[in-house]
């Protein structure tokens, strides 16, 4: 048996040892997903950076690959992208045997002390063997650097109405989008985004695609930027915007700041390049930086979030970009144990032994919930949700979860998520439990809250309180155990 430590995801992905960060590098060929990730082979706490990797025939069951990216003399290697040249734009490859191109960032650490500001540049890379052995381009950097602190995070993905490559790029508070025929020649085209969004932190991690709305032919665009601090309930998150793309130029006339997810462990997502189906899907990592170097864990620390298909969809008169585990997932449930209805009337409590530690899918389906949700073992742990109807707010609170205390900034005070255009009729809860995780999804990924959980034992109950004056009926409640995926 193998990665069994005590929280140890069980169905999510982690590097085998030490310290990860971003996903990076997510494209889909010849079958396989490709998930490469900021990695520090020497430690459990972050370092000079390289890029790990890990492959997938159905973003289930992953497979470890040795190391695909080292530092070198331009610096260590930050976050990016990679893509499929196949029509050979960069002469790496061929038409019948296109290369895989990953576009990063070289970080220059020397650089950096001695306090210069140009110390981040734009590389690539290449790959004829599916993502096993890379050359590093001679001509790099491909961008370079004219004094901006934080340059960095390319996203590059073909443009196939301009017949060229886009690239995004974050220069601190703004985004940049360049555009090439061959990645090797960059020109910028446009920026956007110093009046626009959120401005607490640096902003990470650009990520645009199209998405049509559900139900019409109607297509927007999706711009995800990762940003920190500055996130709703502290530390790094993700805001999206919804605007058009022609191109060169992103506008929006969205004006207020919205989330990809509430809570406080879902950063850095990017989504996939070339994925079957033409669907969108989103892989996060499940930290904080607030305290992603302290987390108790012992010999690797932290998980990506499951992925997760992105769709628009219009709720209640707004657009909403919606995130929700892949239905494949169910490859990896097992038989449904249980499956009932409560009823419970004005100010009752149920209570539900859970049977299968933290390594389950817990859902059902309520209508106009005012309940509150506790979690809790012989331990004395309790994480608790409360779902406030009347003021279209949820609040988690893991305060007394399990360990708290490794970091001042991890319990936290109570994190908040405005739901207010949660409909009217019954909504699917569901959340996904994995030793170390819990993934909170509300009316099909409307409202999504991820977060790290520490509890001393495995959560042994559920109980379910109603707060309202009137019956409240759960439906179709089930606690399903999940395989493991190793
Ligand atoms: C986001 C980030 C990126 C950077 C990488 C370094 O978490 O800060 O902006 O490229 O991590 O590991």
């Amino acid at each position: 048996d193998y990665y069994t430590e005590s929280y140890r995801p069980q169905f999510h992905f982690t590097p085998e040892e030490k310290w990860m960060n971003d996903p990076n590098g997510l494209v889909y060929s010849n079958g396989k997903y490709h998930l490469f990730y900021q990695y520090y082979p020497d430690s459990t706490v972050w370092g000079p950076m390289h890029w790990g990797h890990a492959i997938s025939k159905d973003l289930l069951e992953w497979e470890h690959k040795p190391i695909a990216l080292f530092p070198d003399k331009h610096g260590l290697i930050f976050s990016g992208s990679a893509v499929i040249d196949k029509e050979n734009t960069s002469g790496f490859g061929t038409k019948e045997k296109p290369a895989m191109v990953a576009i990063f960032t070289y970080h220059d650490m020397e650089g950096e002390q001695s306090g210069k500001k140009n110390f981040q540049t734009q590389g690539i890379a290449y790959s004829l063997d599916d993502g096993d052995s890379w050359t590093k381009y001679e001509g790099n950097p491909v961008i370079g650097n004219d004094g901006i602190k934080d340059f960095r995070d390319p996203k590059v993905f073909w443009n196939a109405k301009e017949q060229n490559w886009t690239m995004l790029l974050v220069a601190g508070d703004h985004l940049q989008i360049w555009n090439s025929p061959d990645l090797k020649e960059w020109k910028k085209v446009s920026e956007f985004g110093k009046e626009k969004g959120a401005h607490g932190g640096v902003w990470e991690c650009p990520d645009l695609f199209p998405l049509k709305i559900e139900g019409t032919d109607e297509e927007k665009w999706v711009l995800l930027i990762s940003i920190n601090p500055g996130a709703p309930n502290g530390g790094s998150g993700t805001q999206y915007f919804i605007g058009d793309f022609d191109g060169t130029t992103f506008t929006t006339d969205q004006t207020e700041s919205r989330w990809i997810d509430l809570g406080r462990d879902n950063y850095a997502g990017v989504t996939y390049n070339d994925a079957p189906n033409n669907d969108r899907i989103f892989i996060g990592w499940m930290s904080n930086w607030d305290y992603a170097r302290d987390t108790p864990t012992e010999k690797w620390r932290s998980a990506m979030t499951v992925p997760r298909k992105l769709t628009l969809r219009k709720i209640e008169g707004e657009l909403f970009l919606v995130n929700y585990p892949l239905d494949n997932m169910k490859g990896i449930v097992y038989e449904t144990f249980s499956d009932s209805q409560f009823e419970l009337t004005k100010n009752q409590k149920e209570m539900i032994p859970l049977k299968y530690g933290n390594q389950s899918e817990i859902r059902f389906t309520v209508k106009n919930p005012e309940m509150t949700l506790y979690f809790s073992n012989e331990a004395g742990d309790n994480l608790d949700i409360v779902i406030d109807r009347k003021n279209k707010m949820l609040t988690f609170n893991r305060g007394k979860s399990g360990k708290v205390d490794f970091s001042e900034k991890f319990a936290g005070g109570l994190q908040k998520m405005d739901m207010s255009n949660l409909p009217e009729e019954p909504v699917e809860v569901k959340i996904l439990l994995d030793h170390s995780s819990m993934e909170l999804f509300i009316n099909g990924g409307q409202y999504v809250m991820t977060n790290q959980i520490f509890p001393n034992e495995f959560y042994t109950a559920l109980t379910l309180e109603n707060n309202s004056n009137d019956e409240l009926i759960i439906n179709d409640f089930s606690e399903r155990e999940m395989k493991r995926i190793w």
